[in-house]
């Protein structure tokens, strides 16, 4: 693969993925396409070699515009999505227009280009909550919110295309991912930089849903792998293996930012809240794939980042955020 189309590629994950692969593969070229909404920031990239990557701005929604940056492309991974669950319940239809529509978009111009493969990039959250045990490849899907039905539609019309026109579609579905240059609506990058200013800790119910975390390096070297040595038409699961309560995840921060526990404020529960999310990776591994970053590493260094990168949050934090924090977050 010369040239790879990675769209969403000025966000939290398909950034780190640009990063990667642009160092990983010394003669790969990127077409970093993305509508830069407000989760997209081109500070994410401004790093990355320009000889060796192309940003397009453009919506996946738009079929011309994804025909187009696809030409000579020989693989397309596709980030680009409305990834937060709270935004979905407030209003889901940008969500199928991107998560469902854009993935359309996607497939019928790399079945039109013939491009070698397309890498859809999911979540655990289509599986829908499990108690106990961890889902595999094989269950079924069964979405509870929103955002993650809209996931579910895209990799179901991404697998339809690879069953009816044989395009060669594989699709990843990844934990809940943490680390450097998360938009700070997501809970880790929320309470971290809300800590730092001494302002309250949002937490929703009892603070003891489980959500399986997964360093971005991590998630970003499993998409590569099933990208390469995957099955066209497989589904592979990527896990960090780190299974935490959020009342946990929450003392952590609260102790790597040196604030006290009287900062958590318990608030209404999320609506539809997943209760535990619990991957199994195993036919990732069987591709020579393992997480490198373990948990306290990998929380420390994200701490420690958002402390030394505040040129980066703060500008976010006070602008579309406010209205969007006090219409999530005012009446809670
Ligand atoms: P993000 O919200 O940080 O970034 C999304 C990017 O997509 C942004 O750069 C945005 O501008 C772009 N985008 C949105 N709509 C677009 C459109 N219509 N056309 C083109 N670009 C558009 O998201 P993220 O957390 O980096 O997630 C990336 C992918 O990984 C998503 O598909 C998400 O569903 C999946 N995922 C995320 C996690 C997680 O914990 N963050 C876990 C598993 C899977
Ligand atoms: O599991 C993968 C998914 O992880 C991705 O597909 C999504 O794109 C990503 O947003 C994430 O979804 P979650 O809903 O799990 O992430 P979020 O950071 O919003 O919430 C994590 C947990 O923290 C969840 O149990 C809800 C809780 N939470 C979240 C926020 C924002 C709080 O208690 N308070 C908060 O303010």
């Amino acid at each position: 693969m010369n040239r790879i189309m990675v769209t969403g590629g000025a966000g939290f994950i398909g950034s780190g993925y640009v990063r990667y692969v642009l160092d990983a593969y010394p003669d790969l070229h990127v077409v970093n396409f993305d509508k830069l909404t407000y989760a997209g920031n081109r500070d994410n990239v401004k790093d990355v070699d320009p000889e060796r990557h192309t940003f397009v701005r453009g919506d996946v929604a738009d079929a011309d515009a994804v025909y187009d940056a696809m030409t000579g492309c020989d693989a397309v991974v596709n980030f680009a999505a409305e990834t937060h669950v709270d935004r979905s319940i407030m209003g889901a239809s940008e969500f199928i227009d991107t998560d469902v529509r854009g993935v359309h978009n996607i497939v019928e111009a790399a079945r039109r280009h013939g491009t070698e493969r397309v890498l859809l990039v999911s979540t655990d959250e289509v599986y829908g909550s499990i108690a106990e045990g961890a889902f595999r490849e094989t269950d079924p899907v069964a979405p509870r919110n929103p955002y993650s039905a809209s996931k579910a539609g895209g990799e179901l019309m991404g697998m339809a295309f690879y069953h009816t026109f044989g395009v060669p579609v594989i699709i990843t579905r990844g934990s809940n991912t943490y680390g450097p240059y998360q938009y700070p609506e997501k809970v880790m990058p929320l309470f971290i930089t809300n800590a730092i200013d001494d302002e309250p800790l949002p937490l929703y119910g009892d603070g003891r849903n489980v959500r399986d975390w997964l360093y971005v390096d991590d998630h970003c070297r499993g998409i590569d792998c099933a990208l390469r040595h995957g099955a066209p038409g497989e589904v592979y699961n990527i896990a960090g293996g780190n299974e935490r309560e959020n009342i946990a995840l929450t003392k952590q921060i609260l102790e790597l930012t040196g604030k006290g526990d009287d900062l958590i404020k318990p608030v209404k529960d999320r609506p539809g809240h997943d209760r535990r999310y619990a991957l199994n990776a195993d036919k990732l591994k069987a591709l020579g794939w393992a997480p490198q970053v373990g948990w306290e590493e990998g929380v420390a260094h994200t701490v420690q980042w958002y402390k030394d990168n505040e040129w980066w949050w703060r500008p976010i934090k006070s602008g579309e955020f406010r209205a969007y924090y006090e219409r999530q977050y005012g009446n809670r």
